[in-house]
C-alpha cells in the first residue's frame, strides 16, 4: 500500500518540479541611466524592455536607476544595483572620469558590465555598445563643409565635457573642418546636452555676436534651442545637430519643419544591450564593441526616413500590444498550467485511490476466501468434535443412567432393608425387656446384635450414596463426647469378652463436643467392630479419648494381625478387599466400612490416621474439632449440660406433661413409635394425615410426627395444612421416613417442617429432637412475645382469652402506621360494639383500652428490637406506632424498666439466668 503513495507523491512533485523550474531562471539586470529627461534616453530605455519581452524564457528582472545627469547620485545608483543581486549592469556612464572606478569594481566583482552609449577611461568591463561617434564628428564635418562650401563662421554647442560623444565628436568634426581654413569655429559653448541650458546660452549670445554661418550642437535637442534663439534674433545661420531620432520632436521632424538644416543618426542601441547581456548570461560567444551605424539625415532623405521610423513605431506599438497579450496569455497560460497540474494530480491521486481500493478489495477478497476455508475447515472440525462428544455424552448417559437404576435397586434394598430392620430391632428390645428365660434372652441378645450389625450396614451403604451425591448432612449436637463414647464401648464389652480381648480405655472425663451423633457412633462401630475381628484371642484393645488445642483426639488401638505395608495405602479405597481378612467370612472384609468412616470423618471436618505393622497390630488414629461454631464456650456447656440430660433414663423430668401425635400408616411401626414416645409424652395417634389434620386441630398437640408416604393425604400436605391453620400453626412438625432424599428434606422445610428424621431411627436421636423441638417452641414464646404480660395471656390455659387477645394484637399491629388507631377501629375489625370491647378488654387485662393498646405496640417494639439489630431506635420507634422516639422511649422505659438500647442484652443475660436455674 504504502509503495503506492510513494509513486503518486513522486509523480506529483515532478509535476510541479517541471512547472517550477520553467520560473526558476530569474536573472536580474541592472542599468544605469546617466538620465531619463530627454526622449532619446526614453527611448532607449523602451527599447530595452521591448527586447526583454523576446527573450521570457529567461524571466528577466530589468531594474532601472535614473541618475539624472548627476555622476556622484550614478556611483550611489550602481552601487545599491549591485546590492541588489543584480547578474549583469548596463551603465550609460554620465562622466567617464567620475563613473570608471565604480564601473572598474563592479567588474572586479565579476558581475558582467555593458557599457552602453558613453565610454569611461578604462576598459575594464565586458562589452560596448554604441555608434562610433569621432566618425559622427566627422560627419558632421564633412556635411559643414558641404553646406558652408569651405568658408564661413561657426557656432559650436558642445555635450557635457566630462563625457565620452562629446570628447570625440568635437575631435571628429574639427579633423574635417579644420583642413579648411576658411571655415573657422568662432565660438563653441558647453550646452551639457540640455536644450533648456542651450537656449538660455544662445540667447544671450545672440545678443551680442550674430555671424555665424552655421551652428554645430553636439544633439538635436541643443540645435532645435539654437534654431530658437537664432529665428528670435533673426538671425540666418545653418544649425545641424546629432542623433536623427524620427520622433515628433526628434531631429528628421525638426529638418522636416525647417527648423533645422541636417542630423548626423545616433542610435541609441538598447536592444542591442538586451541582446548582448543574454548572450553573455547565457554563455554565448559576444563581441566585446559592438559599433553601431550611423548616416546624415538632410531635407534630401529626411521624408523618408521618417516614414520609415513611422513604419517602425508602428511595428513596435504592434510589439508592444502583442507583448501585454503575451503577458496576459501566460497569465492565463499560468493559471491554466496551475489547474491542468492540479487536475493531473487530482486524477493521478484518484488512480492511486482506486487503485489502493482495488488492490485492497482484491486481497480482502482473497482473505476472505481463505478465512471461509478455514471457517469450513473449523466447522467441519467442529462437527466431529461435537459428534465425538455427543457419543461421548450419550455413552456417559447410557452409563451414568445404567448406574443410577443399579445404585437406586440397590438403594431402595437398602431401605426396605432397614424398615425391616426396625420392625425386628424394637419388638426384640420389648420382649428382651419382659423376657425371664435367660437362655431365650442370650439368643434374642445374638438377633439384636446381628440385625444391629444388618442395620449398620444397609445404614452405610445408604450413607456413601449421600455423600455420593453430596446430599449427605451433619446435625451437630453439642454434647458430652466422652460419655457418648463410654455409651458405646459398652456396648462392646461382651464380645470382647468372648474373645478373651482386653478393652483398656483412657477417656478424658467430660469432653464436651459438637458432633453429629451419628458419624460417631458409625465411626466408632466400624472401628471397634474390626478391631475385635482382626484381634486374635487374649489381645488387646485400647480406646483413647482427650482433647487438645481445640480438636478430640479418638485412637482406636489393637494388637491384632495388622495390615501389610502393601496393602496399607488402599486401606480406605472403597470396596478394597484387606488379603489377611480371608480368614473372615463376613461383609465387612469389603473395606467399605474403612472407606465410610475415612468420608464421614472428612465430613466432620476431622481427620484418620493409620498405623500398622502386620502381626503387630494396628492405630487409628482420629481428629475432629471440637467445636465448630463461633458460640462461647460456656453458652456451649450450658447447652451440652442440658443435651447431656437426654440419656433415656433422665431424658425429661416433666414425664406426660406435652403431648406428641404420631401419624403413621403402618400400623406395626405406629406400635413402635408409640411405645417409644409414650414413655415421654401423651402420645395421640392418627393412621394417616386427614386423621392427623383433624386430630392436631382438635387437641392442639405439642408436636407433630408423621410419616410422608401415606394414603390419602401424605405426611408433606398435611404439614402444610397444619402450618396454615391458625390454631395448628406454632405446632412443631417433624417428619419420618425411611425415604433418605435431599429432595424430600429441602420440600420438608419449605413447606415448613421443623425436623426430618430417617428410619432407622435412633431413639435417642428420636427424642432428643422432639425435646429440643418443644423446649425451642417454648423459648420461642419468649421472642415473639417480649412482653410478660402479654405471654401471661397468649399462653393461658384460657384458650378464648388466649384467642381473644392474639385477635386483638393482630388487628392492632396490621395497623401500626395509624398513629391515630384507636378503640373504634379495633371494635370495628373484632365484630364489636366499642362499650363492648372496652369491658372485654378491661375484664380480661384489667387496662383501659388506650393502655392496652400503647403496651401492645410496646411488646411489639420489644420483638423488632430483639429480631432487627439493624434498625436505629428512631425507625423501631416508627415501625410500632409511635411517631416521636423520645415520647416511645419514655414509654418503653416505663413498660420494662430500661432504655430500649439496652433490651436486648438484659433480655438475653435474664433468659440465659432462667435456662441455667431450670438446669441446676
Ligand atoms: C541624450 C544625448 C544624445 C546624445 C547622447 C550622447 O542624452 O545627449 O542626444 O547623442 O546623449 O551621449
Amino acid at each position: 500500500m504504502k509503495k503506492y503513495f510513494l509513486i503518486g507523491l513522486i509523480l506529483l512533485t515532478g509535476c510541479s518540479y517541471n512547472h517550477d523550474k520553467r520560473f526558476e531562471k530569474k536573472i536580474v539586470i541592472g542599468f544605469s541611466q546617466c538620465t531619463m529627461v530627454d526622449e532619446w534616453r526614453k527611448a532607449m530605455v523602451e527599447e530595452m524592455q521591448r527586447e526583454i519581452v523576446f527573450h521570457r524564457e529567461f524571466n528577466i528582472d530589468f531594474i532601472i536607476k535614473d541618475a539624472n545627469d548627476d555622476s556622484q547620485k550614478q556611483i550611489k545608483d550602481i552601487r545599491e544595483l549591485v546590492s541588489l543581486g543584480i547578474d549583469l549592469l548596463i551603465v550609460s556612464p554620465n562622466e567617464a572620469e567620475e563613473l570608471t572606478q565604480i564601473v572598474e569594481e563592479v567588474f572586479n566583482k565579476g558581475i558582467p558590465v555593458i557599457v552602453i552609449d558613453r565610454k569611461i577611461n578604462s576598459l575594464k568591463y565586458t562589452a560596448y555598445i554604441g555608434a562610433d561617434n569621432l566618425e559622427v564628428g566627422r560627419e558632421a564635418g564633412y556635411f559643414v563643409r558641404e553646406l558652408l562650401r569651405e568658408k564661413g563662421k561657426i557656432l559650436e554647442i558642445t555635450g557635457s565635457k566630462g563625457s565620452t560623444p562629446a570628447i570625440e565628436r568635437s575631435k571628429g568634426f574639427h579633423e574635417i573642418i579644420d583642413k579648411y581654413p576658411k571655415i573657422l569655429t568662432t565660438k563653441i559653448i558647453e550646452g551639457s546636452w540640455l536644450e533648456e541650458k542651450t537656449l538660455r546660452l544662445t540667447d544671450s549670445l545672440f545678443q551680442a555676436f550674430s555671424d555665424f554661418n552655421l551652428i554645430f550642437a553636439h544633439n538635436d535637442f541643443m540645435a532645435n534651442a539654437a534654431s530658437k534663439s537664432a529665428r528670435k534674433h533673426n538671425l540666418k545661420t545653418f544649425i545641424i545637430g546629432i542623433d536623427g531620432m524620427s520622433t515628433p520632436n526628434g531631429g528628421v521632424n525638426m529638418i522636416m519643419k525647417g527648423d533645422i538644416d541636417g542630423t548626423i543618426l545616433y542610435p541609441t542601441g538598447g536592444d542591442k544591450a538586451i541582446q548582448l547581456a543574454v548572450e553573455i548570461l547565457t554563455g554565448k560567444a559576444f563581441d566585446k564593441s559592438i559599433t553601431l551605424s550611423t548616416f546624415r539625415i538632410d531635407k534630401n532623405n529626411a521624408r523618408t526616413i521618417w516614414l520609415q521610423g513611422q513604419q517602425i513605431r508602428d511595428q513596435q506599438n504592434r510589439i508592444d500590444k502583442q507583448g501585454e497579450q503575451m503577458k496576459d496569455l501566460s497569465s492565463i497560460l499560468y493559471k491554466r498550467n496551475t489547474f491542468l497540474i492540479l487536475t493531473i494530480s487530482t486524477i493521478i491521486l484518484l488512480i492511486l485511490v482506486i487503485t489502493i481500493i482495488f488492490i485492497s478489495y482484491r486481497n480482502k477478497n482473497r482473505m476472505n476466501k481463505l478465512l471461509d476455508e478455514k471457517n469450513r475447515t473449523i466447522i467441519h472440525q467442529n462437527q466431529i468434535i461435537t459428534k465425538q462428544r455427543d457419543d461421548s455424552l450419550h455413552l456417559l448417559i447410557v452409563a451414568e443412567e445404567a448406574k443410577e437404576n443399579k445404585l437406586r435397586l440397590f438403594t431402595d434394598l437398602s431401605h426396605e432393608l432397614r424398615t425391616v430392620v426396625t420392625l425386628i430391632t424394637n419388638p426384640i428390645n420389648d420382649i428382651l425387656s419382659i423376657s425371664g428365660n435367660e437362655i431365650v434372652k442370650n439368643k434374642l441378645k445374638m438377633v439384636q446384635r446381628n440385625t444391629e450389625r444388618l442395620a449398620r450396614l444397609t445404614d452405610g451403604i445408604l450413607k456413601f450414596r449421600s455423600i455420593d451425591e453430596n446430599k449427605y448432612h451433619l446435625t451437630f449436637y453439642t454434647a458430652n463426647l466422652s460419655h457418648f463414647v463410654e455409651n458405646i464401648l459398652e456396648s462392646f464389652h461382651e464380645e470382647a469378652n468372648k474373645k478373651n480381648i482386653k478393652l483398656y480405655t483412657e477417656i478424658d472425663k467430660d469432653i464436651y463436643a459438637e458432633f453429629d451423633l451419628g458419624v460417631i457412633e458409625k465411626v466408632m462401630y466400624n472401628l471397634l467392630s474390626n478391631a475385635i475381628k482382626f484381634t486374635n484371642n487374649s489381645g488387646t484393645i485400647s480406646v483413647f479419648l482427650k482433647s487438645c488445642e481445640a480438636k478430640v483426639i479418638l485412637t482406636v488401638q489393637d494388637t491384632g494381625i495388622g495390615i501389610s505395608k502393601k496393602e496399607l495405602p488402599f486401606l480406605f479405597n472403597r470396596f478394597n478387599k484387606i488379603s489377611n481378612s480371608n480368614n473372615f467370612n463376613d461383609y465387612d472384609k469389603i473395606g467399605i466400612g474403612m472407606a465410610l468412616t475415612k468420608e464421614l470423618i472428612q465430613l466432620h471436618g476431622g481427620q484418620i490416621l493409620v498405623e500398622s505393622a502386620e502381626n503387630k497390630g494396628t492405630k487409628f488414629c482420629i481428629s475432629i474439632p471440637q467445636f465448630h461454631t463461633l458460640l462461647e464456650k460456656d453458652d456451649k456447656k450450658g447447652r451440652a449440660t442440658e443435651l447431656n440430660t437426654l440419656k433415656l433414663e433422665n431424658i425429661l423430668n416433666q414425664k406426660f406433661e406435652k403431648t406428641v401425635l404420631i401419624v403413621e400408616d403402618n400400623p406395626d411401626i405406629l406400635i413402635v413409635i408409640a411405645n417409644i414416645i409414650g414413655k415421654y409424652y401423651k402420645v395421640l395417634t392418627a393412621g394417616d394425615g386427614i386423621e392427623g389434620l383433624q386430630i392436631a386441630i382438635n387437641k392442639i398437640p405439642d408436636l407433630i410426627l408423621s410419616d410422608i408416604l401415606m394414603p390419602s393425604m401424605d405426611g408433606m400436605q398435611m404439614c402444610i395444612e397444619i402450618k396454615k391453620h391458625v390454631a395448628t400453626c406454632h405446632i412443631p412438625v417433624v417428619l419420618l421416613t425411611a425415604i433418605e432424599s435431599q429432595e424430600y428434606t429441602i420440600k420438608g422445610f419449605d413447606i415448613g417442617a421443623d425436623a426430618y428424621i430417617t428410619k432407622p431411627f435412633n431413639e435417642f436421636l428420636l427424642l432428643s429432637n422432639i425435646k429440643n423441638l418443644i423446649e425451642g417452641r417454648e423459648k420461642l414464646k419468649d421472642f415473639f412475645c417480649p412482653s410478660p404480660f402479654f405471654k401471661n395471656l397468649l399462653y393461658s390455659k384460657d384458650n378464648p382469652v388466649g384467642d381473644f387477645i392474639k385477635k386483638c394484637l393482630n388487628n392492632i399491629y396490621e395497623n401500626l402506621e395509624d398513629e391515630n388507631y384507636t378503640l373504634e377501629n379495633l371494635s370495628e375489625k373484632m365484630n364489636m360494639s366499642r362499650s363492648s370491647l372496652y369491658r372485654k378488654i378491661k375484664e380480661v387485662t384489667a387496662l383501659k383500652p388506650i393502655d392496652f393498646i400503647k403496651k401492645a405496640k410496646l411488646n411489639y417494639a420489644a420483638k423488632i428490637i430483639l429480631t432487627r439489630k439493624d434498625l436505629a431506635m428512631s425507625e423501631i420507634s416508627w415501625r410500632s406506632g409511635f411517631s416521636d422516639p423520645k415520647y416511645f422511649s419514655r414509654c418503653f422505659i416505663r413498660e420494662f424498666g430500661m432504655n430500649p438500647s439496652h433490651f436486648t442484652e438484659s433480655f438475653m443475660n435474664e433468659k440465659k439466668h432462667e435456662q441455667i436455674q431450670a438446669l441446676s
